[in-house]
This record gives structure tokens, C-alpha cells and sequence, in this order.
């Protein structure tokens, strides 16, 4: 399986996906900072990436200070130091709400070990790194549950008459790129693959930064699935095309308010759009550690603006440039007039009303009879389906 991100034991390395598919390059995270800046430019990303990374790069930095025997002795002053570093961590990208999600809990498990009576500084870091390792496996286990859960609702709901004949679109990268592994999306694409019923995959290239071409497109093609990349542009034109027969549209998320409203990469809500005028279905994937129920409606998500360049600038392999350990040199060129004003929100939000179902670890949330969603269901004990 593809590996973002490698951890053992205080050594945390991520793939640097600023240069995939060409380069397939770790890098080492030592420090907050720099998981901070891995986070911040983008070498990881996708919302439950990030989220594991932060936590384990303050793992990391925990580790150093405790083989340098520089933890300090008192567990309030430890608790404070974690809980400044959690705080920075959160401000490197705004939307995923899976970030502030791990730093509040693990904040919280850290302030629960420094309440012990006879805790120390060294019994809250090793609260704080054994809750941050277990995020990993955790991530991965909830992101085969919701292949699960998604590939049997599309069989259910999505592919009559025939349930052996399922075309899927997909958008960004929601994979074992975006994740600790298997995917929320495209990992409900991988569970259609093991159940023997995926006749084709469809990703869009995912402008600006080219996720789908560059990282899905690299996935689908590592694990062999039948797929097809195609612009964003022609999304409509491969819905109305009967030969292309797509039944669903699975994305990813990066915050669900707790009335469904989505904030996912940008193009998204066209996505949407153009499944309610063509019938199809249209789904997302999540983790509950996305579904922010603090947050009432998409009008109160914060969407991060990134740099002009990342829309004016590509990279690709320099022509003729020798491989060197299978990799090759890469180089930027400008594809867009100079001078030009750019507006690059990263996210938009798709309102609830046309998404068909959000699906979770525990199960696919669909509106209620009352035409909404209640994604508290989520979090009181209820079983969604
Ligand atoms: O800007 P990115 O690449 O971090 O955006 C990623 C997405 O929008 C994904 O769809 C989302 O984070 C879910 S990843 C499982």
C-alpha cells in the first residue's frame, strides 16, 4: 500500500507530494515547525493527513526532549508546552477541521495526565505520544469501515438494474496519500474494487494544484483499478454520456457542518451541481473526525486562500533531464499571463441540499424525513442506517 506518512517511534517521515507522481521522495519531520511547514506548503496534505502528521510531529519533538532528558520536571509546565505547540500546529491550514480536532483531544488527554495526582512531565508526553500513535492506526481502520459502508450504499441505491456495473467520479485526493491508508473516498472506490463490482473510475485533474492528475491518477494506476482522468471541465459532458454510465460521485471532505453543508476542494460544489441536474448520485465520504458540529452551516467555514503561484505555475519534468535513482528533475513554468489579479480560494462548500449522503465509519447519513440532515446522530449512540 502507498505510504504518506512513516512513523516509528519518535521518527516521523512524510512523501513529499509537491513532487509526486515524478518523485518519490521522503522527508524527515523532527519538530512542530516542521510538520508546521510540511503542512503549510502543502508536501502533506488531505484533511485526516494533516491532521495525524501535526500530532506526530509534536510526538517526534517529545521524543528528542525526552532522550535529551529535557522534558521538564513539573506536568502543568509540560501541559502548557504541548498545548502552545498544539496551538501553532492548528494555525497552518484553516478548513480541515481534522486538525483542530486531534489538538483538541490530545490537549485534552494531555490535561487529564497532568490532573493524576503524581503526574510528572514525563507521564503527560508519554500520554500525549501514545494518543497521537494511536490516531494512525485508528485513521486507517475507520477509513476501510467507510469503503465499506459507501460501496454497499451505491449498490444499493446507485446501480439498478445491474449492481455488478458501477462507474464512479471522483475529485482531489482522498486516498492513502491524503490518509494514514486505503482512503474516505477513494477508499470507497477500493472496497467497490474488492467487491468485484467497479467497471471504471473517473478523476478530474483538480485544478489548481492538480490532486487528481498528479496523486489520484498515481493511486489508481499503482493499484491498477480500471480508471480514467479527465479535466474538470468535461464533468458534465462524462455525466450525459450513457457509454460512460457514471452512477456516483464520491468526494472527500475537509469540514461537515452539522447540518451537511460540505467544505471540500474547490470544484466540489460544481460536481454537485452537475450530479442533481444529470441524477447521480452524490456522496461523501468522511470520518466522523470531520463532521464539526460546532460549526452550524457552511456560511460560518473559513476557506483558506492559497498563493497565486499555485494556479499560475506548474511543475513537471525538465525535458531531457537524466533520472537519477529512478527520479527526475522537475522545474516550474508559468502558464498564465503576467500581471494578471488571481483568486485561488483552496475549498468551496456544497450545500447539503444536494448531497445524496455523507458516509461515515459507523454507517451513510441521509436526510431525515424532514428533507435535512442531523449529523448529531453521529455522536449519541444512534446507528445511522
Ligand atoms: O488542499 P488539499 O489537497 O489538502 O485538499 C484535500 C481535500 O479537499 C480532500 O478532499 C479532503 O481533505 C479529504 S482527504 C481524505
Amino acid at each position: 500500500m502507498l505510504q504518506a506518512i512513516k512513523y516509528n517511534q519518535g521518527n516521523l517521515e512524510v512523501l513529499d507530494q509537491l513532487q509526486l507522481p515524478f518523485v518519490e521522495k521522503y522527508i524527515p519531520i523532527r519538530t512542530a515547525k516542521d510538520g508546521w511547514n510540511a503542512i503549510k506548503d502543502m508536501k502533506v496534505r488531505g484533511a485526516p493527513a494533516i491532521a495525524i502528521v501535526a500530532m506526530l510531529a509534536l510526538a517526534s519533538e517529545l521524543h528528542t526532549l525526552q532522550s535529551a532528558e529535557k522534558i521538564p520536571a513539573s506536568s502543568e509546565e509540560t501541559r502548557a508546552l504541548i498545548a502552545k505547540k498544539l496551538e501553532y500546529l492548528v494555525t497552518s491550514r484553516p478548513t480541515a477541521v481534522n486538525l483542530a480536532d486531534a489538538a483538541q483531544k490530545l490537549g485534552a488527554v494531555a490535561t487529564a495526565q497532568a490532573e493524576q495526582s503524581g503526574a510528572t512531565g514525563q507521564s503527560v508526553v508519554s500520554a500525549f505520544i501514545r494518543g497521537a500513535e494511536e490516531m494512525m492506526g485508528k485513521d486507517l481502520e475507520d477509513n476501510q469501515r467507510i469503503g465499506h459502508h459507501g460501496a454497499e450504499w451505491i449498490m444499493a441505491n446507485a446501480t439498478k438494474p445491474d449492481v455488478s456495473d458501477v462507474a464512479v467520479l471522483t475529485h482531489c485526493n482522498t486516498g492513502s496519500l491524503a490518509t494514514s491508508g486505503y482512503g474516505t473516498a477513494l477508499g470507497v472506490i477500493r472496497s467497490l474494487v474488492s467487491k468485484n463490482v467497479l467497471r471504471h473510475a473517473y478523476c478530474s485533474e483538480t485544478r489548481p494544484y492538480n490532486q487528481g492528475s498528479r496523486l489520484t491518477a498515481f493511486e489508481l494506476v499503482h493499484d491498477k483499478i480500471p480508471a480514467t482522468l479527465i479535466t474538470d471541465s468535461m464533468a458534465a459532458a462524462l455525466l450525459a454520456d450513457p457509454k460512460a454510465g457514471v452512477n456516483a460521485i464520491v468526494v472527500g471532505a475537509d469540514r461537515v457542518a452539522a447540518n451537511g453543508d460540505t467544505a471540500n476542494k474547490i470544484g466540489t460544489y460544481s460536481l454537485a451541481v452537475l450530479a442533481k441536474y444529470h441524477g447521480v448520485k452524490f456522496l461523501v465520504a468522511a470520518p466522523r473526525t470531520t463532521i464539526d458540529l460546532a460549526t452550524k452551516s457552511g456560511n460560518e467555514i473559513v476557506i483558506e486562500q492559497r498563493p497565486a503561484a499555485e494556479m499560475t505555475n506548474i511543475k513537471g519534468p525538465r525535458a531531457g533531464a537524466p533520472a537519477v535513482d529512478g527520479n527526475v528533475a522537475l522545474e516550474t513554468v508559468s502558464i498564465a499571463a503576467p500581471g494578471i489579479n488571481v483568486w485561488n480560494p483552496s475549498f468551496d462548500v456544497t450545500p447539503a441540499a444536494l448531497i445524496d449522503g455523507i458516509i461515515t465509519e459507523v454507517g451513510v447519513v441521509e436526510k431525515g424525513s424532514d428533507g435535512l440532515f442531523h449529523m448529531e446522530v453521529l455522536f449519541n449512540g444512534a446507528a445511522p442506517q
